[in-house]
């Protein structure tokens, strides 16, 4: 998973190409580069680490040029170098980006070896602007020459191409990878995302899979996978500048915590009416369909996975229904049973998880009654191939760390709780209850902010320690388990889960005054069984910081009661998890880490 951007224009394009790929480093960080048309030759500029390094050579070296493509990268074939950052090229004439990866790269590099082609990388990607030259050179034209090249290449690409024999074109293909093209004044432009060019212009073009386009600064062409000139629909966007800055925060994290009661408005407006949830919320026709529902399967990956977990227990409990839950990257191989009842419901915030969209993929071969996509880009893949699909409304989210868009998620998986219980007119009375209680779940979250002081006074004692445990029971456990998750990709600090009655069968063997405890503690039917679960903690040596319901006491000794906002017990998960983000944001502060940009990863997981 990688951000591509080019542009083709009558003005120099350098500066808004670097620009554009600042906007897409959330979709990799390790090397970046760029290759610029100029009238003396291609500028083939590239850096190891983020774009600002690839800025800094721009700035010293000023390339001008109207013409050019850029990438962003995250690694996959070949570590992190200059020499595998992209573009890559075919003997100083083609250049070319990538995202996405080529399953048959090593039967195509041979092959190309075989015909005299040199390879300086270890990438899969270096391949293509092989295969482009060596049909370039058969007389074809880079349409033609992409076309041919795709017949070859197997697995999911999106391609920005560029060559040094025309000044004005450049070529883009799209298979299974976001590509998109941008409509401005004079200029046209491709990316991933449209968040690279939202400064540019507002209106998009999303390509379909097989689709190539030949751009220049005043035309586009676009050809399906039939080599057809198709017309494609233009989708107007507008994404302010205000939301895709920090303003006056340090970090996307935290401005993305800080908009939780605001994104959660966002998600619920217009959503409920009176005591219950309004009818067709999931898209027309959906709430009849939810009356067949007999059993819902949720697919998801990392936080978004974690949401469904929430959920799973709230369509048992307020909408009777059982529930299955996978992994995405696991679902497909352990051939799961599908009665035709069945919902399948993905949930992403980006919506272009590669391991989510193959799982749905392969349910859509299944005999499911349906599928519903819940995700926070209308314009992402999952939305585009679901049945259903239900937006969460959170605005862009940045940093890597999913905060904002888990929060809003869960809001989301409520509402479908509560659609699926009236659909099949269950629950009345005590789903009043919870449209009231989501009502005032924007006011709860702000009040749930205000540990924040407590959060700081903790996390010293938790930013000089190598472990820590999160514990939480029933519906707490997967909050917990993104507790951990969280603490652990920001600030490096290894985290595990356990539902806090498994610690005694194993867990409760690591516990001494190094190994920070953070528990939930709730008001619930089982709240004094937790309470002598940390009972156990203590007795060990654990130092223990209880997130607890106002009613609970006890002693903590050297660690921390913070008590939460009173709040309904259908909200609470929501209510609790916002500390938890307070606390790895403080934590990772203290240890320095690259809070938006963690090492290793990326925001938007495009391959599987
Ligand atoms: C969590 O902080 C991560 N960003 C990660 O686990 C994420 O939730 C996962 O990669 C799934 O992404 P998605 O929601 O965009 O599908």
């Amino acid at each position: 998973m990688c951000g591509i951007i080019a542009a083709a224009s009558n003005r120099n394009v350098g500066k808004l190409l670097v620009q554009g790929l600042h906007k897409m480093e959330y979709r990799g960080y390790d090397s970046a580069g760029i290759a610029l048309h100029q009238d003396d030759g291609i500028a083939h500029l590239r850096t190891l680490g983020k774009v600002q390094l690839l800025e800094e050579k721009m700035i010293s070296e000023k390339p001008k040029s109207k013409l050019g493509i850029a990438h962003t990268r995250w690694a996959t074939h070949g570590e992190p170098s200059e020499t595998n950052a992209h573009p890559h090229k075919s003997q100083d004439s083609i250049y070319i980006v990538h995202n996405g990866i080529i399953e048959n790269y090593v039967q195509l590099k041979e092959d190309l070896k075989q015909s005299g082609y040199e390879f300086l990388s270890q990438t899969d990607s270096e391949l293509i602007a092989h295969l482009l030259d060596h049909y370039i050179n058969q007389g074809q034209s880079m349409v033609e020459a992409m076309y041919a090249a795709k017949e070859k290449l197997e697995g999911a690409y999106a391609i920005a191409a560029i060559d040094i024999k025309d000044n004005t074109n450049l070529v883009i293909a799209r298979n299974k990878s976001p590509l998109l093209i941008g409509i401005g004044a004079d200029e046209m432009f491709a990316a991933s995302d449209p968040l690279a060019i939202a400064q540019q212009t507002n209106d998009f073009i999303f390509l379909e899979d097989g689709d190539v386009a030949e751009i220049s600064a005043n035309t586009y062409k676009i050809f399906d996978k039939s080599k057809k000139e198709v017309v494609r629909e233009i989708t107007r966007i507008n994404i302010s500048a205000e939301a895709t800055s920090k303003g006056e925060y340090r970090h996307y994290m935290e401005k993305e915590i800080y908009e939780q009661p605001e994104a959660v408005s966002n998600t619920i407006d217009g959503r409920i009416g009176g005591e219950d949830v309004l009818d067709n919320i999931f898209g027309l026709g959906s709430s009849d369909l939810f009356s067949k529902v007999r059993r819902i399967q949720i697919v998801a990956c990392g936080t978004s996975l974690h949401a469904g977990r929430v959920a799973a227990n709230w369509f048992s409990s307020i909408a009777e229904l059982p529930c299955q839950i996978d992994y995405a990257s696991e679902y497909r191989y352990r051939n799961p049973h599908v009665d035709e009842k069945s919902l399948l419901v993905t949930i992403s915030q980006s919506g272009e998880t590669a391991d989510t969209l193959a799982a749905l993929n392969y349910a859509k071969e299944k005999d499911y009654l349906s599928t519903l996509t819940i995700c926070n880009v209308p314009t992402s893949s999952l939305a585009r191939e679901s049945d259903f699909s239900f937006f969460t409304n959170a605005g862009p989210e940045i940093g890597v760390a999913s905060t904002k868009a888990f929060t809003t998620q869960l809001a989301a998986l409520m509402l479908l709780a509560l659609s699926l219980a009236k659909s099949r007119n269950l629950n009345p009375k005590l789903r009043g209850r919870v449209v009231q209680a989501l009502r005032l779940l924007p006011e709860t979250i702000a009040e749930a902010l205000n540990s924040k002081d407590q959060m700081t006074e903790i996390a010293p004692d938790i930013a000089n320690k190598d472990n820590a445990l999160f514990l939480g029971r029933g519906i707490f456990y997967p909050i917990a388990k993104e507790g951990a998750l969280k603490l652990k990709e920001i600030s490096y600090i290894h985290a595990e889960a356990y539902p806090a009655g498994e610690l005694k069968h194993g867990p409760l063997a690591l516990i001494d005054e190094n190994m920070p405890v953070i528990a939930l503690a709730p008001e619930s039917e089982i709240a004094e069984k937790l309470i002598s679960n940390l009972e156990e903690v203590k007795a060990r040596g654990g130092t223990l910081y209880v997130c607890a319901d106002p009613s609970v006491n006890m002693d903590v000794k050297s660690g921390k009661l913070i008590h939460m906002p009173e709040c309904d017990f259908f909200m609470s998960p929501i209510v609790y998890n916002i500390p938890l983000q307070i606390l790895s944001y403080e934590v990772a502060l203290l240890r320095g880490t690259d809070i938006d940009q963690p090492r290793n990863l990326a925001k938007s997981v495009t391959v599987e």
